[in-house]
């Protein structure tokens, strides 16, 4: 596929997304809520997490002002247009939920901009550093927005599990149904841009994330630990292979090129499990055993 071909097909992706899938109204969401003191306890902070990650999407956005001096016309309208717009939504419902059963709303950092992110669009002036850095940004959007949809899966269940109907298909589904064209469009701009890399630019976007990989929202300790416990209840900690399988096979196929058919990556796995052991540590001490 030619440079322009792929670009015309992104252009068409965005403009499917924009078309067929409006910010999810308000006045679609039914929260009624049978059981509130159930649903807070088993979901509360699953809930408070979500929450959070897709609020903090105003960051990643000032992120990627920062990060992409000058990125393709196409990334800019979905970040700034579809995106985000999308995903303030899916945060505002789920903390209103949360707030209904009885929980706090989320505190999500909408504002810092780490001196990492600073760097890296300070290099990105030169050209190709700028497109390791999309590449990054792409493989973290795969990464991210797969883990949304595992997650979503599950709470889809789980509510429908603990009998809340109407939060299973006016909230949790329609937020479901928004992940997957996310993650189709930063698939096909990874697979587009990987295919362009020099083999330098491909050692270094290896070498950064092997450095920098960590599962989405989970910033600091605290929010590894919480990332560990949303694991933890959606029932995915015994099965962390598979759950890094999902969120990274593309990317390991795209990098790893020779090592195809091998294993997840092992600063996936080594991430999801430091997420594990630091939630099993922080409720031992909690619980006083
Ligand atoms: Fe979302
Ligand atoms: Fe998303």
């Amino acid at each position: 596929m030619t440079a322009t071909a792929a670009e015309r097909r992104l252009i068409e992706h965005v403009d499917r997304i924009e078309a067929e899938q409006p910010p999810i109204p308000l006045d679609t969401v039914d929260f009624t809520v049978l059981r509130p003191d159930v649903l807070r306890e088993r979901f509360g902070a699953t809930l408070d997490y979500l929450a959070r990650v897709e609020l903090e999407v105003d960051r990643n956005v000032l992120e990627l002002n920062a990060m992409l001096p000058d990125p393709p016309e196409i990334d800019v309208r979905f970040y700034r247009e579809v995106w985000h717009a999308q995903e303030i939504q899916h945060g505002l419902i789920l903390d209103k939920l949360q707030t209904i059963v009885g929980r706090p709303p989320t505190s999500p950092d909408t504002e810092s901009v780490s001196a990492k992110m600073r760097i890296l669009g300070a290099i990105s002036h030169f050209s190709p550093i700028q497109d390791i850095t999309r590449m990054l940004y792409y493989l973290t959007g795969m990464s991210t927005e797969r883990s949304a949809v595992l997650a979503y899966n599950k709470l889809h269940a789980g509510m429908a599990d603990i009998g809340e109907k109407a939060i299973a298909d006016t909230v949790v589904a329609p937020i479901r149904r928004q992940e997957p064209p996310h993650y189709a469009f930063y698939k096909l701009s990874a697979v587009g841009l990987a295919s362009r890399l020099s083999p330098w630019q491909a050692w270094l976007v290896r070498r950064l994330r092997m450095l920098s990989w960590g599962p989405v929202g989970a910033n600091n300790t605290e929010q590894k630990a919480d990332f560990g416990g949303v694991l933890t209840t959606l029932g995915m900690r015994d099965n962390l292979a598979d759950f890094g399988e999902e969120i990274s096979r593309v990317e390991r196929d795209l990098l790893f090129e020779k090592k195809r058919g091998l294993a997840v990556p092992s600063y996936v796995t080594d991430a999801l499990r430091e997420a594990i052991v630091l939630h099993d540590a922080r409720s031992n001490r909690l619980h006083g055993s």
